[in-house]
């Protein structure tokens, strides 16, 4: 069982959810959770059927509760792999040391480059000729865990924003389910700071 955790439009949590249902990710979809009221993510979720919560964090006194909530709704749901896509929180040692090995997180960048929540508006920013995606294992720091895959996307000189963001969502709703039944299928180990491919 897969949980994914988003924070809003959750296209990527879509592209998770079609994935599933096609089997080209070897697992079901059991949970999805916000951390939003309006995210869009909850709809996109009840439309497959899968069970959507949105746990307000405002509710709890301290992060620390607010993640052992999120650990005991994971655990109660047969949670084997955590999904980060497009969830705008950094997710403490509390949670993080519980599925160690087990959070993947998508970003819009080809880190360590434009770690953070604007990537995309950075790398235009900076003047960057390319920009990309990467999907890695979380620790706890940000932005930071070993790297599972990588895909560079061009910057045109007419890019916006917009027109950047569009084409890096295309690569990330194709890298992200690939990555995740790579880590499924157990043909990736965590040696230090690499990811290495085994049985590919
Ligand atoms: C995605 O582009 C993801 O890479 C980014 O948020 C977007 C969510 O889109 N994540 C980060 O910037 C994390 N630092 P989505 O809700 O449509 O999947």
């Amino acid at each position: 069982m897969i949980a994914v955790f988003c924070s809003g439009q959750g296209t990527n949590l879509q592209a998770i959810l079609e994935a599933a249902r096609d089997k080209r990710v070897p697992a079901r979809v059991g949970l999805v959770i916000t951390d939003q009221a309006r995210a869009k993510a909850l709809q996109r979720a009840r439309r497959f059927g899968v069970e959507a919560h949105f746990v307000n964090p405002r509710q709890f006194p301290a992060k620390a509760d607010y993640e052992r909530a999120l650990i005991k709704l994971c655990q109660v749901n047969g949670v084997v792999l955590v999904c980060l896509a497009g969830f705008m929180r950094v997710l403490s040692p509390v949670f993080v040391s519980h599925f160690s090995g087990r959070i993947l997180n998508i970003h819009p960048a080809l880190l360590p480059a434009f770690p953070g929540a604007h990537a995309v508006r950075d790398a235009l920013a900076w003047g960057a000729k390319v920009a990309g995606v990467t999907v890695h294992f979380v620790d706890e720091k940000v932005d930071h865990g070993p790297i599972l895959l990588q895909e560079a996307v061009p910057i045109a000189s007419g890019d916006t924003e917009g027109s950047l963001f569009s084409r890096i969502h295309k690569v990330e709703h194709r890298l992200y389910p690939k990555a995740i039944r790579l880590v499924l299928e157990g043909k990736v180990r965590i040696r230090g700071r690499r990811v290495v491919f085994t049985g590919r």
